[in-house]
């Protein structure tokens, strides 16, 4: 089976695992969005320690996002795809792994500017002054190139989950073996990633 882009299947005609992560899929999409559509960002901040936390606030729908990727990426590589390791999805698992390796890196990219802006922005302890405040509130042109990669990582999740639904989802409720769908199901409840787990095609390296 190849990996050509085919019409994602909707909720209802996937089985009720693959229909948990295809929400998954979109609810992370919208916590991108919320970021990217809010970047206004510190205007209105009435000192150094308001615009930390509008800065703070901003960030919050993006770094939720990241987290909630990074866990369903992990609980894809780890649970999901070594159950249907066999025959004909083979190929189109290497293309997914692949794939999660630039969407990880690309992640790593925007916490390293997340960091920066907020350790900017984070309060000093003597008073507020205008000359900090102005230190604290990122240029345009630091929050456009951190929307311009935004938009990049939802493209390439786009593309990714494209993919992904129309051929690697429908096998999962169908294929996996019953022990993969119980510690699937018990994971996508209450399930976390391991502190420091990364993504394989970036721990192979
Ligand atoms: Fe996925
Ligand atoms: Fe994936």
């Amino acid at each position: 089976m190849d990996t050509e882009t085919t019409d994602s299947p909707t909720a209802g005609e996937l089985g009720p695992l693959a229909t948990a992560l295809l929400h998954e899929h979109h609810a992370i999409d919208r916590g991108i969005e919320a970021f990217t559509a809010h970047s206004s960002g510190v205007s209105g901040a009435s000192g150094v320690s308001d615009a930390a936390a509008k800065l703070q606030a901003w960030f919050q729908p993006l770094r939720e996002a990241m987290t909630a990727l990074r866990r369903h990426i992990y609980l894809e590589e780890e649970i999901v795809f070594p159950s249907l390791r066999t025959g004909g999805l083979m190929m189109a698992l290497m293309v997914m792994v692949r794939e999660h390796a630039a969407l990880w890196q690309a992640m790593d990219n925007l916490d390293a500017q997340l960091d920066a802006i907020g350790g900017a922005a984070a309060p000093a302890n003597s008073a507020p002054s205008d000359a900090a405040l102005s230190d604290a509130a990122p240029t345009q042109e630091t929050i456009d190139a951190l929307i311009a990669d935004c938009r990049a990582m939802l493209s390439l999740l786009d593309d990714h989950n494209s993919k992904e639904e129309p051929v690697i989802y429908p096998h999962i409720d169908a294929d996996a073996d019953p022990e993969t769908l119980a510690r699937l199901a018990e994971f996508l409840d209450s399930g976390h990633m391991p502190e420091g787990w990364v993504c394989q095609g970036l721990a192979k390296q």
